[in-house]
């Protein structure tokens, strides 16, 4: 960032944007003080609030127990449950209810297809696809418990193949198509999917993502009995034993099922994201409570009505495609829009087109994405009518102000309110966000949390830091979506969240939050880095680096990206006798794309006789880091071991400048 648009974004960051009135009008909540009431209530009460909230779900039976436990405290620790001895079956709140109703015939889902195909799935047919899909995963021998790892291209049948298994109780794991064989293996073998949902391929910036191929190669060796194939690009595949058509199993099957309620608590699903080891973690999301939040958020965050043609951006292998794509949006009977491929496909103006094709109404992406449209030109949005548009939202990384205030202006028409939200794969759903038609904005900030949640910047000790002062960011109470353990390592669930701050869910990141109670979200204070909206672990990409028989040792940093907002820098040292020059360099980001996937390529591979690291023989990442970003190293190095390894490292760096 140039120092001129730093002074910018001091100045941007002290505006604040009231709800424009004619929003507040008809919004859900109207103004500050029914927000602070309604926090207020829930603060007071808060197994009253969330039993009021969960009631908008169909339960099969009421629950006994709004809340039972609390955080734990050691590994031995059940840790909550949230509405225990209720049954429901998640896809009857966000199918069954709506296909019985008058929005038998209202779109649920909206899809268009990269290469422009389009189709309309209305409720009632969301749930015939759903029964069938259900059926024909029933009649594969998949049971309530077992998992189902899903690896699609953002089509419908993504969707049904999630409804169908929360349907039969099957909790499922949805891999993002971007991750690598490798990396589909590893999640597979973590929770012994019984079964793999693909396609043939998925479109991608006019090419075809080789999904069923990615499959194969990681059912090897696995406890996976079926792959089911979704026929999407009609691309040439392998075929196996294992393997059937979706459109011989699924269309084939009965229209009718009877939906089993299940507990609760039951597992809905699981998530890998990556934490600060090596290994991706398996956040665990159960029935009950994830669908009252998400629900509950959805409807009041996007201030949703049934007139909306809700667009969540993301990627059903992210959480946010999880609760605002699928789970929250449909148990509130709305009507989302599914797009398959690329922003820039066949142009830069793809999104704008598609907003003015379909009457786009509320609009959630990343930031990422707003600062790629910001730098393709101000004319792409311009071409289109984007007047449908009524409520912006952002996700995933912290928003610059400058970004914030392009977004607000070119694509909300100084006329829609953004909603910043934070929350994490772990929260299950939205934890802090203005409710836009009663919280004024401040560009670059979540403002404050929601009803029901209790967040704080605290001290290691759990003890709230003053006004504009950084710390971490905590929840300070269990809440319903939250997760539940991490798959098959509940230690490392507790060590994780809730050893770091006493008493506290610890979130990861860096926050202040200011005189007006508003937070800011100062990024991870851990070794997660965020690309372009991607959570990634430095540890995992050094594992991958590693494994290379050419690298003795490697370690990983983000450095400012003003598109990414961080880009991977990986320090290497090769192993003694190799030779360290770009053919090598470009052999190791193939490594790591083919261990994880391209999402983890690093940016840039910086060969090093040594690496930094303290007597004790820690790598010191922070100094890596100030190296990485341009900046000479500031802060201590009173610990580095041999100081001329600082000084070399230094001097590649002036060197390629
Ligand atoms: C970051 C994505 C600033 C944060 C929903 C968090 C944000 C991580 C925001 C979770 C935001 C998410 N402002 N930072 N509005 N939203 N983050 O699990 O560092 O993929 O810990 O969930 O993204 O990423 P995850």
């Amino acid at each position: 960032m140039s120092s001129s648009s730093s002074i910018e974004s001091i100045l941007t960051e002290n505006r604040s944007f009231p709800p424009p009135a004619e929003f507040s009008k008809d919004a859900r909540v109207k103004t500050l003080i029914d927000y602070e009431s309604l926090y207020a209530r829930a603060e007071r009460d808060p197994e009253g609030f969330w039993a009021e909230v969960a009631s908008d779900l169909q339960w099969a039976t009421p629950w006994k127990h709004v809340l039972q436990g609390a955080f734990p405290t050691d590994a031995r620790s059940p840790g909550v449950t949230w509405f225990a001895g209720g049954t429901l079956n998640a896809s009857v709140s966000c199918v069954d209810r709506h296909a019985q109703s008058w929005r038998k015939n209202k779109a649920a889902i909206i899809f268009e297809g990269e290469p422009g195909d389009t189709s309309v799935i209305t409720y009632g047919q969301l749930h015939r696809e759903v029964c069938k899909a259900a059926n024909a995963l029933t009649a594969l021998g998949i049971k309530a418990g077992e998992f189902v790892a899903i690896y699609m291209p953002m089509v419908p049948e993504a969707a049904i193949a999630m409804l169908a298994c929360a349907r039969i109780g099957a909790p499922h794991t949805v891999v993002f198509g971007g991750f690598s064989a490798e990396a589909l293996g590893d999640r597979i073998r973590d929770c012994g999917a019984k079964a793999v949902i693909t396609a043939d391929g998925g479109w991608r910036r006019g090419q075809i993502l080789p999904l069923k191929d990615n499959v194969d190669k990681a059912v090897e060796g696995t406890t996976v009995e079926h792959v089911v194939v979704l026929e999407r690009c009609s691309n040439p595949i392998a075929w196996h034993g294992r393997d059937k058509w979706w459109h011989e199993v699924v269309d084939s099957a009965s229209s009718k099922h009877e939906p089993k309620a299940f507990d609760s608590e039951h597992a809905l699903f699981s998530l890998y994201t990556s934490g600060t080891t090596g290994k991706p973690k398996g956040i665990l999301h159960t029935t009950g409570g994830y669908l009252t939040t998400t629900a509950y958020t959805t409807k009041m965050v996007f201030d949703l009505r049934d007139e909306d043609v809700f667009w969540c951006t993301a990627d059903i292998g992210w959480v946010t495609g999880h609760s605002y794509v699928v789970y929250g949006p449909l148990a509130n009977g709305a009507t989302v829009l599914m797009y398959e491929g690329a922003p820039n496909q066949p142009g830069p103006d793809r999104f704008w087109d598609i907003i003015a094709k379909w009457g786009v109404t509320v609009f959630y992406t990343a930031p990422t994405a707003i600062r790629a449209f910001m730098k393709w030109g101000d004319e792409h949005p311009a071409r289109h009518d984007l007047s449908s548009l009524r409520l912006l939202g952002s996700v995933g990384e912290p928003i610059n102000p400058e970004a914030w205030m392009w977004y607000r202006k070119q694509i909300g028409g100084d006329r829609c309110p953004i909603v910043d939200t934070w929350w994490q794969t772990e929260t299950g759903s939205i934890m802090i966000s203005p409710l836009p038609g009663a919280t004024p904005t401040k560009p670059g900030s979540a403002t404050r949390p929601l009803p029901g949640i209790d967040v704080d910047v605290v001290t290691k000790d759990g003890v709230s830091v003053g006004a504009n002062q950084g710390g971490f960011l905590v929840i300070k109470r269990p809440w319903p979506s939250m997760l539940r353990t991490i798959w098959g390592d509940h230690e490392r669930y507790v060590q994780t969240y809730f050893s770091e701050v006493t008493g506290c869910y610890f979130a990861g990141d860096g926050a202040r939050k200011d005189a007006d109670g508003y937070f800011w979200i100062m990024g991870r204070v851990d070794d997660v880095i965020n690309v372009a909206g991607h959570r990634l672990s430095t540890m995992e990409i050094e594992s991958a680096l590693v494994s290379h028989p050419k690298v003795a040792e490697a370690a990983v940093v983000g450095r400012p990206d003003e598109l990414k907002g961080q880009a991977i820098v990986a320090f290497v040292t090769p192993r003694s006798g190799m030779v360290a020059d770009d053919a090598l360099a470009k052999e190791l980001r193939e490594h790591v794309a083919t261990q994880i996937g391209a999402l983890a390529r690093p940016e840039e591979i910086r060969f090093a006789e040594a690496l930094p690291k303290t007597r004790s023989g820690k790598i010191m990442r922070r100094l890596l880091r100030e190296v990485a970003s341009g900046s000479a190293a500031r802060g201590d190095t009173t610990t580095l071991e041999d100081q001329g390894v600082l000084e070399k490292l230094a001097q590649s760096y002036a060197q390629e400048e």
